[in-house]
């Protein structure tokens, strides 16, 4: 949020992508999706916006519990 009070950069959720931006943003169109696309929620992906598996690390070390945001069509 801009404006609000500052934080100290190791409590930030984003450590290094795009730091040039005001703030992050992925846009895509859905007919792109296809059957499946698996998006990271825990930012430290080296494919960023997508899930790599290092949630999985994160979450080993850390105890935290983090996962991906799955977006898929329906199985018939
Ligand atoms: Fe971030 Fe999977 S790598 S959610």
């Amino acid at each position: 949020c801009q404006g609000g009070p500052a934080v100290k950069e190791s409590e930030w959720v984003n450590k290094k992508l795009k730091k040039e931006v005001p703030k992050v943003v992925d846009s895509f169109d859905i007919e792109d999706v296809g059957d499946k696309k698996v998006f990271c929620r825990c930012w430290k992906s080296k494919k960023f916006p997508y899930c790599d598996g290092s949630h999985t690390g994160h979450n080993t070390d850390t105890g935290d519990n983090v996962g991906p945001l799955i977006i898929k069509k329906k199985d018939n």
